[in-house]
């Protein structure tokens, strides 16, 4: 299940890159309020009210839930992002009216809390089942991966003995404390069309920010956070710089801030143990804690090996119209660097895309230009 809607999202990304169309003009984005998705785009119904960073996540959730692409509801023949706005899918208008149906279960047998979603229903498939599976009852038990939210467990270590043990595994608390920026180069490989390895440069500066900038054969990938607000300048996006808003802003200033071990507890509120969970093949530890308020708090999870205790994973979720939608990076190739262990590889997942990033210079306590930290300027398509 889960492969087949990573591999439907592919066709997702194909077929953006497929459209060279025109870009929407007039989405400038005002200084104060992130910009909402219907001044944005042309043909919002239901999804009203709220950023266009969250209605795009949204199609994700909408890809990811349902085991499509995002052409099955909108249309291949679509040449320009202004195309998308047409109802020219059944599948499209039906999504709509679900949106409909799965606010009002929500509101009116749950209090109004998210518990059911795309995803209760659809579990990667268009057509939810209607009847238990026979084969599921007697057969081996699917991996299922760990659901959000995840309850304190007795009998474990506590949150202290595994940060401890984690501080002690990199280097002490004192040395890795001492961090206070990190320069890094290295190569990213992304998913599906674009797969080949580009150069990859990171910034990040304590306590919370961080620019990553993905050199793309269609133009620079640019990330940013300055610890207040985060953007995404990347080619082939409906908007051009992408102002991140409510969860996934929240998320982000975590992303920075967790690359400093030693600000964990600085970060994460609400820190509790939960039961171990399997992590290649391997029984690891978990711990789960909050950041920012609500309604943008979200949950993050780290998982660290119990053995070696450094921090296998990383998982945040930002909460969303439709459901939530996760990020998660697995972290491996601990290295030395000033006597301090840091993670070299990592994988970075979410609903449609994932980076594969491999380091090959990492350089502690530089100073770094406080412009690098500014908004991104617009992508720039290379000369061919
Ligand atoms: C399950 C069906 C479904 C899938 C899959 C889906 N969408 Fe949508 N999309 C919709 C619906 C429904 C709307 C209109 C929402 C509303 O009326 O509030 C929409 C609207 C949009 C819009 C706004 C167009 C406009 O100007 O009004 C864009 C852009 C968009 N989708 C992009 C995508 C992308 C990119 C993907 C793939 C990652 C995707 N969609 C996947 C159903 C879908
Ligand atoms: C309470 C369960 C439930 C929830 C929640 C739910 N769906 Fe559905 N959905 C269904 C069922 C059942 C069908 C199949 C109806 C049929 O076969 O006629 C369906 C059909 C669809 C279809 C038509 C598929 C096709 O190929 O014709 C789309 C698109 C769809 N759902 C999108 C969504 C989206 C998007 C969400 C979240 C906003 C969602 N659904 C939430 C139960 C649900």
């Amino acid at each position: 299940m889960k492969r087949s809607s990573t591999l439907a999202i592919r066709g997702a990304s194909v077929a953006i890159v497929g459209l060279l169309g025109s870009i929407y003009l007039g989405a400038q984005a005002p200084a104060a309020k992130p910009q909402m998705a219907e001044e944005v785009f042309k043909n919002v119904q239901v999804l009203k009210g709220i950023p266009v960073d969250e209605f795009m996540g949204t199609m994700g959730i909408f890809s990811a839930a349902l085991g499509i692409s995002c052409e099955n509801c909108h249309s291949l023949s679509d040449k320009s992002w202004a195309d998308y706005a047409l109802d020219t899918t059944q599948k499209k208008k039906t999504a709509r009216r679900m949106v409909v149906l799965m606010q009002g279960i929500n509101k009116q047998y749950f209090g109004g809390r998210q518990v059911v979603t795309c995803f209760s229903c659809h579990r990667g498939g268009d057509h939810p089942k209607t009847t238990p599976d026979l084969g599921a009852i007697y057969g081996a038990p699917p991996e299922e991966e760990l659901d959000d939210a995840v309850e304190a467990a007795k009998g474990q270590p506590s949150v202290d003995e595994i940060l401890n043990k984690y501080m002690n595994a990199i280097g002490g608390a004192q040395k890795v404390g001492a961090i206070t920026s990190i320069v890094a180069k290295g190569t990213s490989s992304g998913y599906g069309p674009e797969s080949g390895q580009r150069s990859f440069d990171l910034y990040v500066k304590a306590p919370n920010m961080r620019t990553q900038i993905i050199h793309t054969d269609n133009g620079d990938s640019t990330s940013v956070t300055d610890g207040k607000m985060a953007w995404i300048a990347a080619p082939l996006r409906p908007i051009a710089v992408m102002e991140y808003s409510g969860g996934e802003l929240e998320g982000a200033k975590v992303d920075a801030a967790l690359a400093f071990p030693a600000r964990i507890r600085q970060t994460l509120a609400n820190l509790h143990t939960g039961s171990p969970q399997i992590v290649n093949d391997m029984r690891v530890q978990v711990i789960q804690g909050t950041a920012g308020t609500a309604p943008n708090q979200i949950m993050v999870t780290l998982y660290f090996d119990p053995e070696t205790g450094l921090l296998l994973r990383m998982r945040r979720y930002a909460a969303g119209a439709v459901g939530r939608t996760p990020t998660q990076y697995d972290y491996s190739d601990y290295r030395d660097v000033n006597g301090v262990k840091l993670p070299f590889k990592w994988t970075e997942m979410w609903l449609d895309g994932r980076e594969s990033v491999e380091l090959s210079s990492v350089q502690t306590n530089v100073a770094i230009d406080a412009a690098r930290f500014n908004k991104p300027a617009p992508s720039v398509a290379p000369k061919k």
